[in-house]
């Protein structure tokens, strides 16, 4: 059935206009005003709202085995609490450890999103070692419609490359023209500060952010930059978290250096003062690059006002509390990684545009359309615009609400923002032309989400 939106204040990242929307086989085939349709049209009055593109969160964990265990989502629950809070697309970190076979392993993520997801997706492949199969495999992935990788610089003997590999992956990437994302922190220095604190019998989990201090991630996202500028690829610094990462990052775009900036919404909203709450509420606030300190916070908000900063993700990767209590008595056991797919839209609208003078179609840039151009999908996803996929959000901005576990939609049992008003939510949510929610409740269909396939990205 074909879907008129009517009296949409429509907001792209470039322009803002008035008009109707008309949506035929997934597709926006029309945008004006006072557009006729056919009789058995659906019909939605958006008056009062916003209509956004569909968000794209560009750095989530699902299916994630790490650090003794498993992220606490599956694609269905995670897919579901992503479109209730505006987020019609994601893109996954496929996530081998050093000793996975990397094809392996990039066909079971396929699998386990295959057919489970409510909402689109793709993946960004990890490359965690260098094997004479690494390369074949990788061209393989790319052909597969995969064109982004991603590194670890941390995680030593786990997800961590080092410099050699990291240099073959750039590489390869160049010659692809596909563009590698980067977790930035120096792993030797954050083994050895661990040990040492450790050694001190500093245990808790306040002695996470001491252990990756913000001059580790400066050092990492420097490292980056400099083997970006020598080798041409194109870069993506993940979950950039403080002062000294954002100038070392600001300072190698400025050499003329291709890379992008993300930051992550817990680097907006929380500080190292959480991982300081005895018990385990503590533990529930560790995750890496570390919650800073709140000076922080406002350095983040500025260069994401300024462009500075180009997308904002969650770096999503739930984990229930018994799962935190892993690491009690010992920091380095606790799974890294804090929930925010469903909240991350409504908390940027609140706390950046509504509360922070965040520009309205800034907004827009970094939660969708940013992503979408730097990661092939773009004009498809990312846009209002006749031909894009019909993901399209209205957005209630007076709808007051405050964030608890007990009425989020994941399948894990604390949230990262508990107690936390929000200002605004998505009261209707398509994903190609369909409503998947209406009223701020899932009613669509399970397993609509399809995996994008996705060119070249320069
Ligand atoms: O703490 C985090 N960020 N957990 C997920 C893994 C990663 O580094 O992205
Ligand atoms: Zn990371
Ligand atoms: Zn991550």
């Amino acid at each position: 059935m074909p879907l008129l939106i009517r009296n949409a204040d429509i907001v792209n990242a470039d322009s803002r206009t008035r008009g109707d929307i008309y949506i035929e086989d997934e597709t926006i085939t029309r945008i004006g005003a006072d557009l006729d349709a056919p009789p058995d049209t659906e019909i939605i009055d958006a008056t009062g709202k916003l209509v956004f593109p569909g968000f794209i969160d560009p750095h989530v964990h699902i299916y994630l085995p790490f650090m003794q265990t498993f992220a606490k989502d599956t694609h269905e629950t995670a897919s579901i609490a992503a479109l209730i809070g505006g987020t019609t697309t994601f893109i996954e970190m496929c996530c081998p450890s050093r000793l996975d076979d990397a094809l392996e392993s990039y066909q079971l993520w396929k699998s386990k999103a295959d057919g489970n997801s409510a909402c689109d997706y793709s993946f960004h492949m990890s490359v965690t070692n260098w094997t004479p199969s690494t390369e074949g495999q990788l061209r393989e992935i790319v052909a597969d419609g995969t064109s982004s990788f991603k590194i670890f610089l941390a995680y030593k003997n786990f997800f961590g490359v080092d410099d050699g590999e990291m240099y073959q992956t750039l590489m390869l990437a160049k010659e692809l023209g596909v563009i590698v994302t980067a977790h930035c922190e120096n792993a030797e220095l954050v083994g050895r500060l661990q040990q040492r604190l450790l050694a001190e019998g500093k245990t808790g989990p306040e002695w996470h952010e001491p252990s990756r201090p913000e001059s580790v991630e400066t050092e990492g996202t420097t490292r980056f930059g400099t083997f970006l500028e020598n080798t041409g690829a194109h870069g993506y610094v993940v979950h950039l978290s403080c002062e000294g990462a954002l100038n070392a990052a600001i300072r190698t775009k400025r050499r003329g250096v291709n890379l992008a900036i993300e930051s992550v919404i817990p680097h907006f909203l929380l500080d190292k003062t959480f991982a300081e709450r005895p018990g385990v509420e503590g533990l529930k606030y560790v995750m890496s690059p570390p919650l800073r300190h709140k000076r922080n916070n406002r350095v983040l908000w500025k260069a994401l006002a300024e462009g500075h900063i180009d997308t904002v993700g969650t770096d999503h990767c739930p984990f229930d509390a018994e799962q935190k209590l892993m690491g009690e008595g010992d920091f380095t056991k606790i799974p890294n990684g804090i929930p925010g797919l469903e909240e991350r839209v409504n908390l940027l609208y609140t706390y950046g545009v509504k509360r922070g003078g965040l520009p309205l179609q800034r907004f827009v840039d970094a939660a969708s359309t940013k992503a979408a151009k730097l990661f092939g999908l773009y004009p498809r996803k990312g846009v209002i615009a006749e031909g894009s996929d019909a993901d399209l959000v209205i957005y209630d901005p007076d709808y007051i609400s405050v964030l608890s576990a007990a009425t989020h939609h994941g399948n894990f049992n604390y949230n990262g923002f508990e107690g936390t008003e929000v200002d605004g939510r998505p009261s209707v949510v398509t994903v190609r032309g369909k409503v998947q929610v209406r009223d701020g409740q899932f009613v669509g269909e399970r397993g609509r989400g399809h995996f994008l396939r996705r060119e070249k990205t320069y």
